[in-house]
């Protein structure tokens, strides 16, 4: 019998890939060489997604053409904008909400027959264009809303901002959206992106890989612990609360949502970034509440456990600061993370091997069928 690898495939390495590497040991992150850290002072979400896909930087004419190809994909089809109002009316969960658009653009792509290079880039740039579309979209129409069209020439931050709002939001908050956007695109093989990988690996497209890695997404060890950062911050409600919520959570052996990362060991670096970003979001808007909150939270988790906050932590009152509500915000990492999920596929397909391994067997041995009437 085959020897299980460690719980949850802790420490195990999957397979090779050259779009993201994690040092967890000195809390760094890098994109194809790059540090997260330069890219998200430095670029801009569309020039990340460019770098994931392809390897390198854009050169500004490649910029310029991709970012007219997705302002120009961004309307969604016919057939997933009615989905979209349909589920908007019911209370459908919204990350099921995004899962079956997602599906449901499948239907409405030609791209989705093939595989191949030129249509799996094709459908990729579809999917990261039409995300955010989808979301405001949906936002919109439940609070019975008309939906506003993307803006053209607008990056993708400002256009879903734009679409979400009814109005252009300010640089300010397009610049912290789309380094909250540039934050979230890749992250080596976590259990989302390792999803989109055994999906791919089966030969199925795009689409279903990225409708699996959404699914992953949503549980709150994941993505969906960005929500629930949230809801903690309300529910503590004022800094002075925080010490007694926390220790409260604790002694109660409850996980406390946005803190402990499988890989970092030292602080993650966009978690860094992220509470930096708040503090600038607060101060200027003169709302230094959540971000007060939260660095309490941060102090004392920190002091009971020596856990670090990870990336879902912080992104929950810059979400809140940029008026995104609470349960878009696992949304809004599948809306960045998308393009990592694509990356991944490509990667997959262009050298791919079935993922199929193998499990311990620990239940009974060879025995004798026991036939009804013996039972
Ligand atoms: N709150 C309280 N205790 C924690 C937490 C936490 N958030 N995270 C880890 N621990 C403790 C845990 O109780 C355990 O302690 P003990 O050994 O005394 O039982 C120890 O740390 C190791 O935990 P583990 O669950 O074995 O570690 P893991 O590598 O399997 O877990 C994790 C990683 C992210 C699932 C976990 O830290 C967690 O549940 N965090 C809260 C959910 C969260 O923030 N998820 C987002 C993850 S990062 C971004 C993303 O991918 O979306």
């Amino acid at each position: 019998m085959a020897m299980p690898a460690a719980a949850g495939l802790e420490n195990v390495v999957v397979a090779s890939t050259s779009i993201s590497d994690v040092n967890g040991q000195i809390g760094q992150l890098l994109y194809r060489g790059y540090d997260i850290r330069d890219l998200a002072r430095e670029s801009t979400f569309e020039e990340v997604v460019w770098l994931l896909w392809h390897g390198e930087l854009p050169t500004a004419a490649e910029l310029s053409c991709f970012r007219d190809e997705l302002a120009k994909n961004r309307p969604l089809p016919d057939g997933t904008a009615k989905l979209v109002d349909r589920l908007a009316e019911v209370p459908a969960a919204p990350m099921v909400t995004l899962r079956m658009a997602t599906s449901m653009l499948e239907i409405e792509d030609p791209c989705a027959k093939s595989i191949a290079p030129p249509d799996e880039s094709t459908a990729s740039l579809h999917l990261v264009a039409r995300f955010p579309t989808i979301v405001a979209r949906y936002q919109r129409r439940r609070r019975g809303l008309e939906p506003v069209a993307p803006p053209p020439n607008a990056d993708t931050a400002t256009a879903f901002l734009t679409m979400l709002h009814g109005t252009r939001p300010t640089a300010i908050d397009s610049r912290a959206f789309d380094t909250l956007l540039i934050l979230h695109a890749d992250h080596e093989f976590n259990a989302s992106t390792f999803t989109a990988r055994v999906i791919a690996a089966t030969l199925a497209n795009v689409f279903a890989a990225v409708d699996g890695a959404i699914a992953a997404l949503s549980g709150p060890l994941h993505g969906g612990a960005n929500e629930r950062a949230m809801n903690m911050l309300e529910a503590i409600g004022s800094p002075n609360q925080a010490e007694g919520y926390v220790h409260n959570l604790l002694a109660h052996k409850e996980r406390v949502m946005g803190f402990g990362h499988r890989v970092y060991h030292a602080e993650d670096p966009r978690a860094v970034i992220l509470r930096q970003v708040c503090r600038e979001l607060a101060q200027h808007t003169n709302d230094l509440r959540w971000y007060d909150i939260a660095t309490r939270v941060a102090e004392t988790v920190w002091n009971a456990k020596h856990l670090y906050p990870n990336v879902d932590f912080f992104s929950a009152p810059v979400q809140h600061l940029l008026g995104i509500p609470t349960d878009l915000f696992t949304l809004v990492f599948a809306m960045s993370r998308v393009s990592g999920w694509a990356a991944h596929v490509m990667e997959q397909h262009a050298n791919n091997r079935l993922i199929r391994p193998r499990g311990a067997y620990v239940g009974p041995a060879l025995r004798p069928y026991v036939p009804l009437s013996a039972r």
